[in-house]
Order: C-alpha cells, then structure tokens, then sequence
C-alpha cells in the first residue's frame, strides 16, 4: 500500500524550518533528497567498510568489491540490461555524455552530422559541439513547437548515411515535456546507422526504464536525481559498442597490462572506470533503487502524476500564470511565469522566505528560454515524497509574490 506519510518519516531533512516555516522542497529536478534506507547505507559503507574494491586481497576490499558489484547487478535489472558489465558507474549525467562524445570521436569525421533536439539540457549540448569542433561534425537541432513538442518530420528530412549521432532526452529537465523516445529511436534505426543516446536523468526517477525494450545503443542518469548520494551515475552501453570504442580516462582499474610501449584495456565495465571510484556512492545507489522497488515504480508514478494534474489545475487558477510545455506530456515539472510580475527569480525568492524551495532562471537550458523568448521560469518539480498540502503552500505563495511584485 501506498503511504506517503510512511514514505515522508524516511526523510529526516523534510521536517526542517526554513526561514521559519516548514520546508516544502520542490526542487527534485535539481537533486531529490535521500531516504534513511540510503544515509544508513552510506554510513554503514564508511563506519564499516570503507577500502578500496578490486585491489586488495584483504576482507574490506573484497567486501567494499562484493557490494559494489551488487549494485551493478541491481541497476542492470532496474533499467533491464541484458548484461552487468552494459553498466558503467560515473559521477552523474554530465560525465556520461562526456564520456560517449569522446569515446566516439573515431566513429565521427568531418562532414558526418550529430542530431539533438531544442529540449536538451547544456549537457546534452555542450559534449557534441566539442565533438563537432574535434571532427568537423555538424550539429544539427530537431525544432519544437510553441508547446515543447518536438517535430519528427525533422528526422524524416534529415537522418541520413551521414548522421553518426541522435542524442536526446526522454524528459526535459525544464519543461518536464517526455519525449517520443522509441519512435525517435525507430525512426534513427530506419533511415541511418547512427547511434542512438537517451539523457535519462529526468525520466527514470518517474518512471520503469527498460533499456533493451527502449532499443538504444546509450543510456545515461544520475543517481541524486533518484534518491542516491551525489557523485553518482550510470552510463549504460550496449555491448557492441563499448567493445569497439576507446576509454574516455586512462590510469588505475582500467588497464589489462601497461608498459611504457603499449598499454591495453581491461574487460568491460573496468575499461570505462579509471581511477578509485565513488564505492559509497555507488553501493548507496543501489540502496536507492531498493528504496524505489519497494515503494513500486508504478506507485510512484501514480502518485506524481496526481500531484502534477493538482498542481497545474491549481496554478492556471491564478491570473497572469503562464505554464510551458503541452499539458497532456509532462512529468514532475511545472514550469512557470507570471506575466508582467518581476523576474522568475524574484519569485523564487519571495516563495523562499516561506519556505517553498524551487529553481528559477534558465535551468541549464538557455536555447529553450531563447525560444519563448524568455530569460527563466520558475520550476515545481515534485518527487514522491511531496503532498497535495505542500502544493496548496506554493500556490498561495505564489499569489503572494504576485501581489508583493505587481
Ligand atoms: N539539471 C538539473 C536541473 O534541471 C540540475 O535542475
């Protein structure tokens, strides 16, 4: 059964004032807040364990390696890759697309063409213009409608022989618009070889992925967004690929032997994991994952949908308030403004004084803010531990900083 107030205990920070007032956090987009089940795990990882994992031959790392490997195994069945070594652990989203644009740079040559979509985050922007600049790649940008809707006449026009790339995102982080992803894949695997990318760090906290069932070749998220510590991240790669493409870092756990001549590359999944990695980290995001199973992902969507229907009925309520994005393809997010009232960061500073945590301005995404022609918005975005109650505090506090800035 779902039982938000249960769910609501197991987040100690969700009972602390701010500016006097009870904290009503909805800015999960941006990092969600993390349930005992995962801070337990975490502690217990460095009052009890803490060593280095595939090293020593000493009990610690064997366990330290033990638990970290487990983990592995319960995000590959939390996204359904076929296989463990499919799953990479990295610091987040950004290091995922980082890695994938420079691990393809020998598949990319000049006059090939990458394709995002206007929805992308910086981090799905940035990696492929450097990639353009490194190979002399042109980038090229599926266009939405005035409603955040992505128009896939685009690929129908333009994937081609040449298209090496389509990377896009399954939601937007600023709109919370979800994106066609399987007809975006099929029609990528129709018309071009290209392979395919899917920034996930908005959808999964939402919603079951399934990797093999979605069809794509890359899949990349962030732990914090789903109740994991910071610092973590998975990049999942099909097996095929990773096995034709170079490493993105080179130093310690990702070599099979090093000499000063020639140095080659240990077996999937170490060959992408140079370096000590976030082992705490890693291990308390498959805590996280228990935490969502046990709660049911459909349970948390269910639920999170029920808070955005209240939430937008509850907004368009007042005058003046405009809500980016189609209504009937959002998840998580409400992104707003007020007409003719102040800056979105003046709203967010007065629903601060009350408590209500939400993120103003560009949300990382200057070209969809260009679009509308816009500096920010003020985004709600809601994680399973939310209520109808908190989302009645930001609805009156937002008809109060409409009266304090008219
Ligand atoms: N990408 C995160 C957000 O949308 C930080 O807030």
């Amino acid at each position: 059964m779902f039982d938000l107030q249960n769910i609501r205990k197991q987040f100690p920070i969700l009972s602390r004032k701010i500016n006097g007032k009870d904290l009503v956090y909805l800015d999960n987009a941006a990092t969600s807040h993390k349930p005992l089940h995962v801070l337990d795990s975490w502690q217990k990882y460095y009052t009890e364990i803490n060593a280095n994992v595939h090293r020593g031959i000493h009990t610690l790392s064997q366990i330290a390696t033990e638990e970290m490997e487990h983990s592995r195994r319960k995000v590959q069945k939390f996204i359904n890759a076929k296989n463990d070594f499919e799953v990479i652990f990295t610091k987040g989203t950004t290091e995922g697309l980082n890695l994938i644009a420079y691990s393809l740079n020998n598949l990319v040559k000049a006059d090939d063409e990458i394709i995002i979509s206007h929805l992308e985050h910086h981090s799905n922007i940035v990696p492929w213009q450097m990639l353009c600049e490194r190979t002399g790649a042109k980038l090229k940008v599926i266009p939405m409608d005035e409603n955040g809707v992505l128009q896939l006449d685009f690929l129908d026009k333009n994937l081609s022989e040449k298209t090496k790339i389509v990377s896009v995102n399954q939601v937007s982080n600023a709109l919370g618009i979800i994106n066609p992803i399987e007809e975006i894949i099929s029609k990528t695997r129709a018309n071009s070889n290209a392979i395919t990318v899917v920034d996930g760090a908005q959808s999964v906290p939402h919603q079951k992925i399934d990797v093999q069932k979605m069809g794509c070749d890359f899949f990349v998220f962030s732990g914090h967004k789903m109740y994991a510590p910071m610092g973590t991240g998975i990049l999942y790669g099909k097996e095929e690929i990773l096995r034709k493409i170079n490493p993105f870092h080179g130093g310690g756990e990702m070599i099979a032997t090093c000499t000063f001549e020639k140095t080659t590359y240990a077996d999937l999944p170490f060959k992408f994991e140079a370096g000590t990695p976030n082992v705490g980290g890693n291990i308390s995001l498959g805590a996280a994952i228990d935490f969502m199973e046990n709660i049911g992902l459909e349970n948390i969507k269910t639920h999170e949908n029920v808070l955005l229907n209240y939430a937008q009925k509850k907004l368009l309520e007042i005058d003046g308030l405009k809500i980016y994005g189609e209504k009937a393809m959002r998840t998580g997010v409400v992104s707003f403004n007020l007409e003719g009232v102040g800056i979105s960061s003046d709203v967010g500073m007065i629903l601060d004084k009350m408590g209500i945590a939400v993120r103003t301005g560009h949300h990382c995404t200057q070209p969809i803010m260009s679009f509308f022609n816009i500096a920010g918005t003020v985004r709600a975005s809601f994680a399973v531990y939310n209520t109808l109650e908190e989302i009645d505090i930001l609805a009156d506090g937002v008809r109060k900083a409409q009266r304090m800035l008219s």
